[in-house]
């Protein structure tokens, strides 16, 4: 009898949804069952069973490498009750403090069963608030999905199940060399090769960093960087709203810390080779390539491992007591302590290793890749417009930076090695860079007003907005920004100044802690409220929001909606009604970020 088979389909933005599907392709293996892995938008026909797995982002918007899956799924056009006749099933990751929780896995899976799917089990809402993590809801969702999965599949009973403890082979080969390479770098690095079309992740652009300013005062708690880049020859173009994919590197002193646990030599080389057939490479990693590039560029060795992880490292331990502990942290009974000892402290991947070092220093490099996630693009939005700095490209940084019951304090791999970099040196620093389209599109009919909402950080899309639009002759620009205080966090304070001697800006700043009680931008947008009612429903407005997405989008979206009962005379429900015409129709955009 033939190993039935699996296609796990993955649609994820920050790599959890792609590290959830690779925990499907273990158990599967473990399980006897081939299974097969990969992103949403490469999957070219339906199967007879598939598990996707999809995170949704903040808008309940799919994430990027499911986008034309989506939009292929959702074509009015499709014959329905027929096209997908498939056993199927959805586990979503999602956030329950956003409106739209898992909004993208709850709509596929009808979707599905519309289309003529028959589901397995109902979808899993996996939740990042739980304290548990999202595994609360997924172990015993994967427990149910075997059962139905094994039910209608059963392997051949001459195929065991390979128990937990035992390692499954690595994805990848390490072939070390003897000596450096004549060239005595790596292989073909990505600024020496011939860039096809523009900047991607597979060929990102080396961008030298031309700017790195604190912009907050001295008093203020948190450190704010503009950095700006240079793009001259890069080929790159961008539109207000647009985001930049950034990809940090480790610390040299991470890096130096990893491969003595691990006893590696930084600076030996080797070749990377897969063992499955569909695992590619690492995108732009060179062959040959270093340990240190490695360590460097690819392994995200300061995030908090994930129970795969500790799953992986136990079945690599040789040493007894490690092993057991290790064990423990796996098991589904240990989680509320693994929870303890790294997730509540944001203990990270290189902390654990210091702690089981007998096991570290055995950990085969073949399993590198497997144990560790690859260090993962950030994205920022974009501050500044190619029409008023053609050559630069700039993005506001809050540098992340917090302390939990562990002595080092716990930093941002991407914001504090940004800010760390010295623009002074006489050798460029570079980073690794390229954009993408963001969720704000601008109107292009030049007398549509335009309503922006940003505090903080969240100011940034609307500068390379309010930039671009002024080039252009566009007035109609209403700023509304919030800050702690004038001398402390107000980001561009004289330019903004400037344009609106020009006539191009109107600006409302809210200070929130100028006086007694904090007044935030959602107070000014009420007390506006004539005037913003008069811009959105007479002057046809489009209105914008980004920032920080703990409860400032809510707020705002509340005092909006107050606006429309008070000055439309709306009802309750009709204020919410307008509001949700608002959005579809695209005149009501939001960008925010935890
Ligand atoms: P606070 O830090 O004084 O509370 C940028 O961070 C600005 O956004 C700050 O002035 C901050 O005020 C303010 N802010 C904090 N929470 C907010 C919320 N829920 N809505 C709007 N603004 C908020």
């Amino acid at each position: 009898m033939r190993a039935p088979q699996l296609l796990v389909l993955f649609g994820s933005q920050t790599g959890t949804a792609e590290d959830q599907a690779e925990r499907l392709r273990r158990e599967a293996r473990r399980r006897r069952m081939g299974c097969r892995v990969q992103a949403t938008d490469s999957y070219l026909c339906f199967e007879p069973l598939v598990i996707f797995v999809c995170a949704t982002t903040g808008q309940g918007d799919p994430p990027d490498n499911m986008k034309n899956f989506w939009r292929f799924i959702f074509r009015k056009s499709l014959p329905s009750t027929s096209l997908c006749q498939m056993d199927f099933a959805v586990l979503g990751l999602g956030d329950s403090s956003y409106a739209k929780f898992n909004f993208v896995a709850k709509k596929l899976h009808r979707r599905l069963l519309q289309l003529g799917g028959s589901a397995l089990l109902p979808p899993c809402l996996g939740d990042d608030q739980h304290e548990l993590g999202p595994d609360a809801a997924i172990d015993p969702w994967l427990g149910d999905l075997w059962e139905k999965v094994l039910g209608l599949n059963p392997v051949p009973p001459d195929l065991p199940e390979i128990p937990l403890g035992v390692p499954l082979p690595s994805k990848f080969t390490f072939q070390f060399l003897q000596e450096a390479p004549s060239t005595g770098t790596e292989g073909p690095s990505i600024a020496s090769t011939v860039p096809q079309g523009p900047p991607s992740e597979s060929q990102p652009f080396l961008a030298p960093v031309v700017t790195n300013q604190r912009v907050t005062g001295s008093q203020h708690f948190q450190d704010v960087r503009l950095i700006e880049f240079d793009i001259t020859d890069s080929s790159i173009s961008f539109a207000a709203g647009d985001v930049v994919l950034i990809l940090p590197s480790n610390s040299e002193a991470h890096i130096q810390k990893f491969c003595h646990v691990l006893g590696l030599d930084p600076d030996q080389f080797f070749l990377l080779q897969s063992r499955e057939p569909g695992v590619p490479c690492p995108p732009g990693l060179p062959q040959p390539s270093s340990v240190k590039h490695l360590v460097s560029q690819y392994l995200d060795i300061t995030s908090v491992p994930r129970r795969s992880f500790f799953e992986l490292l136990a079945c690599l331990s040789p040493h007894g007591l490690e092993r057991e502990k290790l064990l423990e942290f796996s098991s589904a009974q240990g989680q509320e302590e693994l929870w303890e000892y790294c997730n509540r402290p944001r203990r990270t991947i290189l902390e654990v290793l210091c702690d089981f070092p007998h096991t570290a220093c055995a950990i085969p490099p073949d399993y590198l890749l497997d144990l560790i996630p690859q260090i993962r693009p950030r994205a920022f939005s974009i501050a500044s417009s190619l029409l008023a700095h053609p050559t630069r490209l700039q993005i506001l940084v809050a540098v992340v930076q917090y302390q939990t019951r562990l002595k080092e304090p716990r930093r941002g791999l991407c914001s504090s090695w940004l800010a760390s970099l010295d623009p002074g040196q006489a050798q460029p620093v570079r980073v690794p860079l390229w954009v993408r389209p963001g969720g704000l599109v601008f109107p292009e009919t030049p007398d549509t007003p335009v309503i922006m909402v940003g505090p903080g950080t969240g100011v940034a899309p609307f500068r390379a907005a309010i930039q671009e639009r002024v080039a252009q002759g566009q007035t109609g620009n209403f700023l509304f920004f919030g800050c702690r205080k004038r001398d402390q966090d107000f980001y561009w304070q004289t330019e903004w100044q400037e344009l609106e001697k020009r006539g191009y800006l109107t600006l409302v700043t809210a200070f929130s802690r100028e006086q007694e009680q904090k007044v935030y931008v959602q107070h000014r947008l009420q007390e506006l409220g004539p005037l913003v009612w008069e811009l959105l429903d007479r002057r046809g407005a489009h209105f914008y929001l980004a920032g920080n997405a703990k409860y400032m989008p809510t707020d705002v979206e509340e005092a909006l909606t107050s606006v429309f009962q008070e000055e439309g005379q709306l009802s309750n429900a009709d204020a919410a009604a307008y509001l949700a015409r608002l959005q579809r129709t695209l005149r009501f955009q939001t960008e925010t970020w935890a």
